[in-house]
């Protein structure tokens, strides 16, 4: 359906957790796994799924906190993957528990995965998540054995700490099937000092003029993607602060207790518990103002946004 604005929105980012197990500098700052948050069944994630779809929704993307925490991953993605017109499923994890998993995602109906891998060097990745980096390469590996592509690496650029490692995952696109997305930091949550790093893809991009433009995948894509010539993979890069791209959005998020939030970069949460305690007209109906009111852009310019931090968002 179109909103106010006239965007029509047809992406659903569903967060089916808060938690995650890593601790990304600039996504979240509490210390050890931190309480878990309201989730939802799988049947009241395909419940808000099937009213969204009736509303125009055409592709969905799981995220967290880290998805494959849930114990019950594989029923919520075939629950949702058996949605007929469904025409797109995606996730976006961690990939710290994905060895042993993309082949079991992959016959669930999941159809493609984007991982978050912010340096190649194990101590930097360390320092940076407090994760360990191989079963993340090994998750990679795995993710394109099993078909699900295209895959997608971001990279959050942070100065002085992984900056130097950009022709590095460039490099990656040369033999391998995989776009490397580099991301802009965005002010959200209590990341303050990390946001003082933020580096402009602008500046990224003029340094390797050698990078040829590429059509998007899809209309309203974040990125805007490039390529070596004569690589496989593509370079992307999403940039929120430096190239706003809030005209062209397709999407609205759910988080992992059924609360809607419209844009990622305003404080504006519809909570859809009382719709869901009713009949699915109702929810359809709660869902659909919600969209309607969607606005019209991120204001990271003025604000940072405190109340919640990425990882309970679902980037
Ligand atoms: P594709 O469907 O593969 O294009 O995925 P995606 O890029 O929409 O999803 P992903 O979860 O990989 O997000 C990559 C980065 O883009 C994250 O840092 C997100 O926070 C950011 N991002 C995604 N959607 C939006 C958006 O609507 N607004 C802003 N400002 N950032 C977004
Ligand atoms: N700014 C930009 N991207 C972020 N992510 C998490 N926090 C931020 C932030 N503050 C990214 C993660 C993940 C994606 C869903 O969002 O790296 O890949
Ligand atoms: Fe859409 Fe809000 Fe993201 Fe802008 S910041 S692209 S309006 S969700």
């Amino acid at each position: 359906m179109l909103d106010q604005f006239g965007r029509n929105i047809t992406y659903l980012r569903l967060s089916v957790t808060e938690r995650c197990q890593l601790r990304c500098t600039y996504c979240r700052v509490e210390e050890g796994i931190c309480p878990k948050a309201k989730e939802l069944s799988p049947a009241e994630y395909e419940r808000i799924v099937r009213a969204c779809m009736q509303l125009g929704i055409q592709k969905v993307r799981l995220t967290g906190g880290e998805p494959l925490l849930r114990k019950d991953i594989l029923e919520i993605v075939e629950r949702i993957a058996a949605l007929e017109g469904l025409q797109d499923l995606s996730m976006t994890t961690n990939a710290q528990m994905l060895p042993g998993k993309a082949q079991l995602l992959k016959q669930a109906g999941l159809r493609r995965l984007n991982i978050s891998l912010d340096s190649l060097k194990p101590e930097v990745f360390h320092e940076l998540t407090g994760g360990d980096i191989q079963p993340v390469l090994q998750g990679m590996e795995e993710g394109v054995e099993a078909g699900l592509l295209p895959l997608k690496l971001n990279v959050v650029l942070v100065r002085g700490i992984n900056d130097g490692e950009v022709d590095n995952f460039i490099a990656l696109t040369r033999e391998n099937p995989i776009d490397v997305r580099f991301i802009e930091l965005m002010p959200i949550g209590d990341n303050g000092e990390n946001t003082a790093r933020r580096i402009s893809n602008q500046e990224v991009m003029s340094a390797r003029p050698y990078l040829q433009p590429l059509p998007a995948r899809y209309p309203g894509q974040p990125s805007s993607d490039y390529q070596v010539p004569g690589y496989r993979g593509r370079v992307g890069f999403i940039s929120p602060i430096s190239h706003q791209f809030c005209a062209d959005c397709n999407r609205i998020r759910v988080m992992s207790d059924g609360t809607l939030r419209p844009c990622l970069g305003v404080d504006r949460e519809i909570p859809l518990s009382s719709a869901l305690a009713q009949d699915d007209e109702a929810l359809r109906e709660a869902i659909q103002t919600a969209i309607f009111k969607k606005p019209a852009a991120h204001r990271f310019e003025s604000c940072t946004f405190a109340e919640r931090n990425m990882s309970r968002i679902g980037g």
